[in-house]
């Protein structure tokens, strides 16, 4: 199935050569859309007809242009294994770094009502670009529960800088700011007991994330986040046993996060030569 935009995007038939966040130096050939509300950020269809932008300032695309949709599912989702673990688990805390157009939300939330329609689950985004957020109001992709996405982005709390969802068993919130520092609020009380509360958990120092969907630009472009300081806060909020998945598998980045203290291994092969990697805890 194919996604629209749904606003005044005028469909470019010339193609255009770009990086792509998980290969640099690729000369790939796509349709650029036309869309004049955000100069920065352009929409492009990538090769599973899903939507993606080519961000200016990063000089990169927001997935891989072999599948936005399709790398949400399988670099993600698939690679922490999120349908094996809420077979056997009625509550999953999930924590979505650099949270851009929330594919990987929410189609891990597809993933999870699909085996088990009662599990309690309960993300937290950490992202720093408003712009993007609003731009993902405007599509339609092939992934049923988006619209709890498009809901959440409607929920601003300008005070507190995040947005918050609680419909049914799901629990969403994005934290808005430089990830960097935003983890570190996990830890303050205030965000600890938002959690508290939207996991139902009775102790508050409990806080831990099986899973961290790890998706910043490339660590060439936005190397800020792939250090071993971040990863150890990462680490911090992580339950024992819980998976960090990401694209990359660059030498620097399995470093990085083997000093921080994760077990690394091969993630999935999708769309490209190298595997992703995982951190496990
Ligand atoms: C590769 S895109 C993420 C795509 C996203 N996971 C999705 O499923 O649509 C990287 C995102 O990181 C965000 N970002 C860049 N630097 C950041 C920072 N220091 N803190 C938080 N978010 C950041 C960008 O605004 C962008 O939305």
């Amino acid at each position: 199935m194919s996604q629209n935009i749904k606003s005044t995007t005028i469909r470019d038939n010339s193609t255009s050569s770009f990086t792509t966040k998980d290969n640099p130096i690729q000369n790939i050939k796509l349709v650029i859309t036309k869309d004049n509300s955000n100069q920065n950020i352009k929409p492009i269809i990538t090769k599973d007809n899903s939507i993606t932008f080519f961000n200016e300032q990063y000089q990169e695309t927001y997935h891989s242009v072999s599948g936005a949709v399709e790398e949400a599912q399988k670099k993600f989702s698939d690679a922490c294994k999120i349908k094996e673990f809420t077979k056997l688990h009625d509550e999953i805390n999930i924590l979505d770094v650099c949270f851009g157009l929330g594919y990987n939300t929410a189609v891990a939330i597809d993933n999870v009502l699909a085996v088990n329609p009662d599990c309690k689950i309960n993300i937290i985004g950490l992202e720093n670009d408003i712009n993007i957020l609003n731009k993902l109001k405007e599509l339609t992709p092939p992934i049923a529960h988006y619209d709890l996405i498009q809901k959440l982005v409607q929920s601003i709390n300008h005070k507190k800088n995040e947005f918050t969802l609680h419909e049914k068993n799901v629990n969403l919130k994005i934290i808005i700011g430089d990830a960097r520092e935003t983890i570190k609020t996990l830890n303050r009380a205030e965000i600890i007991t938002t959690i508290t509360k939207l996991a139902n958990q009775n102790n508050a120092k409990n806080i831990q994330f099986n899973f961290c969907f790890f998706d910043p630009f490339s660590p060439k472009t936005c190397h800020e986040l792939w250090t071993k300081e971040f990863f150890q806060d990462i680490y911090a909020v992580m339950a024992n046993n819980g998976i960090l998945a990401t694209y990359s598998c660059a030498r620097i980045v399995r470093e990085n996060m083997n000093a921080a203290g994760f077990i690394v291994k091969d993630g999935p092969i999708v769309g490209r030569r190298g595997p992703g990697t995982i951190g496990v805890k």
